[in-house]
């Protein structure tokens, strides 16, 4: 398994480009289902997530190819089951079932599993394609929906924790093929759902409302191919952006969309970070003095919970105490105890991180466990005198394109290195 070797305490300085994002691509790919006709996709990131999503709809018969950033999709022969390691793998994937009852009537995918940052159920998704009229069994590990009708019906969508994006998803996709019309209620307004609608639009499907919490979907018969551009990774972007802010350097991000990054922008600025809009590109750097800020992270258009741990780093920085609460995902603060094991001191209360922020930090091996915790381990060895060995980097690659090389790009000292073959750390 590969590691990042850093070396810490040198200030970022440059440009970046910001690839396509990674939540936008999966059920991206997943709606090209919904055709027999070729689909593009463009501005495709080059990702593990985004290569297995390529390998489940393979082996749901469809054609794919990888061209660059260009991913062409022919699924004109499906079939309504695949590979059940595959799709257990990679919970992104659980978008795949709503084209396929909308094309096929049936669809029998893995249960997708929890992960470390929660128990991640998918009760909303089945709940809303139940109210489209299908019978939902779940056997062997697998769901099974069936539905020889699909007909429109209105559904709320909301959970303990708010709106469900890939149950939006789903939902969405379904409906489109269904006879009828479909209303979602406590829709997600992710960017990445617009992201969806608008391409599904592009395939002929009759859709209005995506980016409010209601979204109505009139069915049609049948869609046909289309080509699209992804939107650009916000959480990328942020999380280069606290790349620049922590190391306090100077970072120039291209092809970002801070009409994305509203609830991001709004914190940095309270917490002293200056971020300088100049056409479509923004600069980052750090003010003359950080102030301690705290987050709740909430669905979109709030602070992004998949930006809430590089932002622990900022505060880990900031003389005084920054308060960051939780409210999507029931564990997603793996990443306090390894940043803890470079100087930082966070306390987890419950729902929230309480970080005394000043401290000096030292480099030290760390462990990745979660796609945006590593983000968090990678900012803080950028910060930390001395060396950091962040292992388990395989979770990074899931969901950032290329970061040793965009890193170095900006004058890091980080190297891709196997893991060493030492003494396995004691967990005790
Ligand atoms: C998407 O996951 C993203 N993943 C996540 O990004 C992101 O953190 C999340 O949305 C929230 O913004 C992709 O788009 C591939 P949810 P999703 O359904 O759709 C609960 C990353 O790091 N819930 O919006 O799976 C759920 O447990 C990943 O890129 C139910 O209770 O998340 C959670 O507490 C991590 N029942 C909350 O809703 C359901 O049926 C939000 O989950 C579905 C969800």
């Amino acid at each position: 398994m590969d590691c990042f070797l850093i070396e810490g305490g040198i200030p970022l300085h440059g440009e970046v480009q910001i690839s396509g994002a990674k939540n936008a691509v999966l059920p991206l790919l997943a709606a090209t289902l919904l055709t027999a006709e070729p689909c593009v996709i463009r501005r495709v990131p080059n990702l593990s997530d985004v290569r297995f999503m390529g390998q489940i709809l393979t082996s749901l018969g469809a054609e794919v190819s990888f061209d660059t950033e260009t991913v062409t999709t022919r699924a004109a022969q499906i079939r309504g089951f695949g590979d059940y390691n595959l799709i257990r793998k990679m919970r992104g994937s659980v978008c795949i079932l709503g084209p396929l009852l909308a094309r096929l009537h049936q669809a029998q995918v893995s249960l997708p599993g929890g992960c470390v940052i929660g128990a991640r159920p998918i009760d909303l998704h089945l709940k809303g394609l139940r109210a489209l009229g299908a019978t939902i069994s779940i056997e062997r590990g697998y769901v099974c929906v069936q539905a020889p009708r699909l007909v429109g019906a209105e559904v709320f969508l909301g959970g303990r924790a708010g709106p469900t994006v890939l149950g939006t998803a789903n939902i969405m996709m379904a409906a489109t093929l269904a006879e009828g019309v479909t209303v979602i209620q406590s829709a997600a307004c992710e960017p990445e759902v617009v992201d969806l609608a608008e391409f599904l639009v592009a395939m002929g499907a009759k859709i209005t409302g995506a980016g409010t919490p209601f979204i109505t979907i009139t069915g049609v018969k049948e869609l046909h191919g289309a080509a699209h551009e992804v939107i650009p990774d916000r959480i990328e972007a942020a999380t280069y952006l606290l790349a620049g802010a922590v190391t306090n350097g100077e970072v120039t991000l291209h092809g970002a969309r801070p009409d994305h990054l509203h609830a991001v922008l709004d914190k940095l600025h309270e917490a002293g970070v200056q971020v300088h809009r100049h056409g479509m590109a923004l600069t980052v750097r750090r003010g003359p003095e950080l102030t301690p800020v705290d987050i709740t992270t909430q669905p979109y258009a709030g602070f992004p919970t998949d930006v809430q741990a590089q932002m622990m780093v900022l505060l880990a920085l900031t003389q005084g105490i920054g308060i960051i609460t939780e409210r999507i995902f029931e564990s997603r603060f793996t990443h306090a105890s390894e940043l803890a094991r470079l100087g930082a001191d966070i306390a987890i209360e419950g729902p929230s991180a309480i970080v005394k922020g000043g401290l000096p930090l030292s480099g030290a091996q760390l462990m990745a466990s979660d796609l945006r915790a590593s983000a968090a381990l990678v900012l803080g060895g950028l910060v930390a005198q001395g060396q950091t060995l962040v292992k388990r980097i395989y979770h990074l690659d899931r969901g950032y394109e290329q970061m040793d090389e965009k890193l170095r790009r900006l004058g890091a000292r980080v190297q891709r290195v196997p893991e060493p073959v030492s003494e396995s750390r004691d967990d005790v």
